[in-house]
């Protein structure tokens, strides 16, 4: 039986428009901000390594369950879990899988907006001013600026969450397709631009190699748990985000086919602002580990000083912002589905609704860089725990439940009939790799985290 189900909110008008859609939400700041600094953090090539084999072994599969369980239940990932659990005789109590995910995606939108408050920061700055009078020491001191001013940060929180929350009122078709036909491949051409100014700095080798060339005695025990979050945040995974993005998809596109040329568009913009930004951060003798900061520092150096760097600098800026803008609208999108069909909420109040939510809890991330710098639980600052609380831990731990539900909870009629692979063989590796590899890998990198096993 291929369930007959439709979404009440609407459907995707094709396979194109699920893909830019699943990549809006994919493509981020999570590629272009947090991969580049997580990396530097964490020492460079063997980390990269490591996300590279977390993407493919956990993260794809993980994806194509996601999609799966999404389209089959049509609904909010909390209403979603909930039927499909009660159709294959489990208990209904899945449903908080859904929860989880809705917690997590006010979480990180909480800081996700904050972060994206800072490009709209530097588009003013690279519109006026621009970068080329200024020296590195003053570019760095300008962030600093930027961090220590919370009227100006909960400014720029504010704006951002007032444009999502818009589009997230729109609806699927109007507001959430149209944002991304564009700007996604003007932020991929502008990146290859980027790296092509950065092989022409004397950092490149050095920022390549630093990237690419895996030194496993920089692993440390936490990085392995790093390069599994980050596969996570990047991929958009573990929180009901493109779950309810498949919810919206069409019956008749494969969702394995699909599913592998997000995730591949995802890493390449990755691995491009990679190859973008540490040449440029060893051209100008910056610390790779220096945090947060890392692109709003070296990038404006870089504009500051390449041809037609004040044009580069806006543009890029601004493709940015659009990033984080896509990604964001599917951070909120699960809580918003969920308001309309139990609280029988209009779409816009909904959307207003869960945006003040994420906003409110965003103050203490704005915040967190001046005012409450000092307040620290396990020595990291509010937004910290937000990230590395989401990142690290309700993200791969909502993506093991996902995994375990698509692999031993629903029936392999089901999961074979709503994925329609043509191949056994494809279906049958899919299986394997999410009923075994990819719950095993997620447990694994928990213990070796804790510390239990010595790995
Ligand atoms: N993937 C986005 C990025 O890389 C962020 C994001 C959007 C996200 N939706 C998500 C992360 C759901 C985790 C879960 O910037």
């Amino acid at each position: 039986m291929i369930s007959k189900r439709k979404s009440i909110h609407g459907q995707w008008s094709s396979r194109w428009a699920f893909i830019l859609a699943a990549t809006g939400s994919a493509v981020g700041l999570g590629n272009i901000w947090r991969f580049p600094y997580v990396t530097g953090e964490n020492g460079g090539g063997a980390f990269v390594l490591m996300y590279l084999l977390c993407v493919f072994c956990v993260g794809i599969p993980i994806m194509i369950a996601e999609i799966m369980i999404g389209r089959r239940g049509r609904q909010s990932p909390i209403n979603t879990m909930r039927t499909l659990a009660e159709e294959e005789g489990h208990h209904r109590a899945w449903s908080l899988l859904g929860w989880m995910g809705v917690v997590a995606g006010f979480l990180i939108l909480s800081f996700y907006s904050v972060v994206a408050g800072w490009t709209l920061f530097y588009i003013a700055k690279s519109g006026f001013s621009g970068f080329e009078r200024m020296t590195d020491e003053e570019i760095g001191i300008l962030f600093e600026g930027l961090l220590t001013d919370p009227g100006l940060l909960m400014l720029l929180h504010t704006l951002f969450m007032a444009i999502t929350t818009l589009v997230v009122s729109l609806g699927v078709r109007s507001g959430l397709e149209r944002a991304v036909k564009y700007l996604m491949p003007s932020l991929f051409i502008l990146l290859l631009i980027m790296v092509g100014y950065a092989m022409s700095t004397p950092g490149f080798i050095e920022g390549f190699n630093y990237l690419l060339w895996p030194d496993f005695s920089k692993l440390s025990a936490g990085s392995v748990l790093a390069a599994l979050g980050q596969a996570f945040f990047s991929l958009s995974l573990g929180m009901g985000a493109i779950m309810v993005y498949g919810s919206y998809l069409s019956h008749t596109t494969s969702i394995a086919r699909t599913s592998v040329s997000i995730a591949l568009a995802d890493t390449l913009v990755a691995m491009l602002a990679g190859l973008a930004i540490f040449p440029l951060v060893f051209s100008s003798g910056l610390e790779p580990g220096a945090g947060p900061g890392l692109i709003f520092v070296s990038l404006p150096i870089a504009f500051g000083q390449m041809p037609f760097g004040h044009f580069i600098g806006t543009v890029f800026f601004i493709l940015l912002l659009f990033a984080a803008w896509t990604s964001s609208i599917s951070l909120l999108e699960p809580a918003v589905a969920w308001l309309v069909e139990n609280r029988n909420m209009r779409r816009n109040r909904a959307a207003i609704l869960a945006g003040v939510i994420a906003w409110l809890l965003g103050i203490g991330s704005a915040l967190s860089f001046n005012l409450w710098s000092d307040y620290k639980l396990f020595g990291l600052t509010y937004f910290d725990v937000m990230d590395k609380l989401t990142s690290n831990i309700l993200l791969p731990l909502g993506g093991l439940f996902v995994a375990i539900f698509a692999a031993w909870i629903m029936r392999r009629e089901s999961s074979r009939e709503e994925l329609a692979l043509k191949s056994m063989r494809s279906y049958q590796v899919w299986l394997v790799l999410v009923r075994y590899i990819a719950p095993v890998g997620v447990i694994l990198i928990f213990l070796q985290a804790i510390g239990l096993i010595g790995l």
